[in-house]
């Protein structure tokens, strides 16, 4: 596939220093000015001040430069230009108004995690010591931001321009609730487009190594702020991650995931969900239940309507 890899998220905030202070919490390292990372990848989440939140920009990586000239022809058909340099291309958004960076780039490479003692029936790993994540000596950092979630008010163009423009591919419909999952790599999601009121992030995400990870990580989310939790943790059908939905401090809503399906070869995914007991708008298959409904719609819409309006979108 043309499309290899997401690279990194740009999210445009009120109080950029404030939201990076909440990263470098979390274990994200301030790797330049206004920008969080990992010594594996360096540049995953940027920060930047806007009078109201929303994605600015992000990143995919493709393979070759013909895949740039492929992407550009594209997008003209869909009557969309770019802007094509020696190895990126970039291209506003129709309707969000975010720039989208397609760069010929190899994503830092991620080291398996380094595998940890678990006890379990007839499984007798750790003899005579605590569990490194009860003691809390285990200290997970997110991995990398995997995905990003946008409400759309036409999620249909907005596929097209994804898909047929940019070169994603369709993981998995769900047609009744008008939601598409999309990705530029083996994740099941990059990107899903979902139906929304008015353009706007519904959510960013960022890799755990396991479920203890998210559990620790998320649980220190809600000791700083105990309405933080918004759902999770649980398990989805749709993609098959593992999650917990959080609130960072711009009020912008982020996922802890780990266990996401990989989608090697389209011809062996089973995109039809085959299953009959499923309901499509099962969102999880084992949850424990919305805590907030901003997993639908973030509850400041009308701060980012009126944020948007001003910025002449
Ligand atoms: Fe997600």
């Amino acid at each position: 596939m043309a499309l290899t890899d997401f690279l990194d998220l740009t999210l445009a905030v009120a109080e950029p220093a404030e939201l990076e202070a909440f990263w470098n919490r979390r274990g994200l390292d301030t790797t330049a000015l206004g920008q969080l990372g990992t010594p594996e990848r360096p540049t995953q989440l940027v920060l930047r001040e806007a009078n109201y939140r929303h994605v600015a920009s992000f990143t995919v990586a493709c393979e070759l430069r013909s895949d740039l000239l492929t992407i550009s022809d594209r997008l003209l058909r869909l009557g969309v230009t770019s802007t094509l340099g020696e190895d990126e291309l970039s291209v506003e958004d129709p309707i969000f108004g975010h720039t989208i960076v397609v760069k010929v780039a190899t994503a830092g490479l991620l080291l398996p995690p380094t595998p940890r003692a678990l006890n379990g029936p007839g499984q007798l790993s750790r003899a005579n010591r605590r569990s490194e994540a009860a003691v809390r000596t285990y200290e997970p950092r997110p991995r990398r931001v995997g995905h990003v979630v946008l409400g759309s008010t036409d999620p249909q163009a907005s596929v097209n321009f994804y898909v047929n423009g940019l070169g994603f591919r369709v993981s998995d419909t769900l047609p009744e609730a008008g939601a598409t999952f999309l990705r530029c790599s083996k994740d099941h999601h990059n990107l899903l487009i979902l139906p929304a009121p008015v353009p706007c992030m519904n959510h960013y995400a960022l890799e755990m190594d396991d479920i203890d990870a998210i559990g620790l990580r998320g649980f220190d989310v809600v000791h700083e702020r105990p309405d933080a939790s918004v759902y999770g943790m649980g398990r989805h059908v749709v993609g098959s991650n593992v999650f917990w939905y959080l609130l960072d401090p711009a009020g912008g809503m982020f996922e802890f995931f780990t266990d996401m399906d990989q989608i090697t070869n389209d011809d062996e995914w089973d995109s039809e969900l085959r299953r009959d007991d499923w309901d499509p708008f099962t969102i999880a298959t084992y949850e424990s239940g919305f805590s907030k409904m901003d997993f639908f719609l973030p509850s400041d819409i009308d701060a980012i309507a009126a944020g948007r309006e001003a910025a002449g979108w």
